[in-house]
């Protein structure tokens, strides 16, 4: 694993959003993984100011979500599918038919999810996950449990991930109580992983999947068995980890 200290969200970001960028130089028509969430906000502001300034082209580029509320319709501004629209496609020159999220309006669960795999695997697979850390470890939305859930799945939602989306919504009532997300092996199946990290809020968790036992207790903890996975967390972040990284 390589682990990249940045010194606040902004350098987090950027640092992150140059090792999506360089990902995309590399293989202009590559499969990005991508996630939603507070903590990738800054790398799809700064990867679409690239784009602006005529140094990025997402043109050939297609990309794969990791989950989505099961029951939201794609225009609630709750869904992932509108969080992404709005914070990052819409900005970019990407193909709309070339950005894949979890179907949340199919409320049959085997449909949902096998249509997702479907997709990944017609891709040809990610070749650049982005990932943001729960407070309880989770990826996705894989919640700790006693086993690592494998391809894409339905899960119901712990009390700790709908008090935390809670500030999304008008009140913790409405956050919904399930999602599909891809499952682990979905997510180890990508050629790199890069998880971003930021704030002191996730330094007990930081240390917890990265430094200690790969259980499925800390979902996270299961990228120390990754062959190519970055940390980029910023020094608040790694406050409680007990090593010495790059700077
Ligand atoms: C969302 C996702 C989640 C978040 C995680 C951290 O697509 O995959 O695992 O990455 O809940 O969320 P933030 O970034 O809001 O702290």
């Amino acid at each position: 694993m390589i682990i990249i200290k940045a010194k606040d969200y902004q350098d987090m970001s950027r640092k992150a959003a140059n090792m999506i960028s360089a990902q995309i130089i590399m293989k202009p028509d590559c499969v990005l993984g991508l996630a939603t969430g507070s903590t990738p906000l800054g790398i799809y502001s700064q990867l679409t100011d690239w784009f602006r300034k005529g140094d990025l082209d997402f043109a050939k580029v297609s990309t794969v979500n990791l989950d989505e509320y099961r029951g939201l319709p794609r225009e609630s501004k709750q869904s992932y599918y509108y969080f992404m629209h709005e914070n990052f496609f819409r900005h970019i020159n990407i193909r709309k038919d070339s950005t894949i999220i979890p179907n949340g309006r199919d409320m049959n669960i085997s449909s949902a999810c096998e249509a997702h795999e479907q997709a990944i695997q017609s891709l040809g697979g990610v070749d650049l996950q982005l990932l943001g850390l729960g407070y309880n470890g989770h990826i996705g939305f894989n919640e700790p449990g006693e086993a690592f859930e494998k391809e894409t799945h339905c899960v119901d939602l712990t009390p700790c991930t709908i008090d935390a989306n809670a500030r999304f919504f008008a009140s913790r009532e409405d956050v919904p109580t399930q999602a599909y997300t891809m499952g682990i092996k979905s997510i180890m199946q990508a050629g790199k992983i890069l998880i971003a990290v930021s704030g002191e809020d996730k330094a007990e968790i930081t240390a917890r999947a990265f430094w200690g036992p790969v259980t499925p207790k800390v979902p996270a903890s299961i990228l120390q068995m990754h062959p190519d996975v970055t940390l980029i967390a910023d020094e608040a972040a790694l406050s409680l980890s007990p090593v010495t990284v790059k700077q």
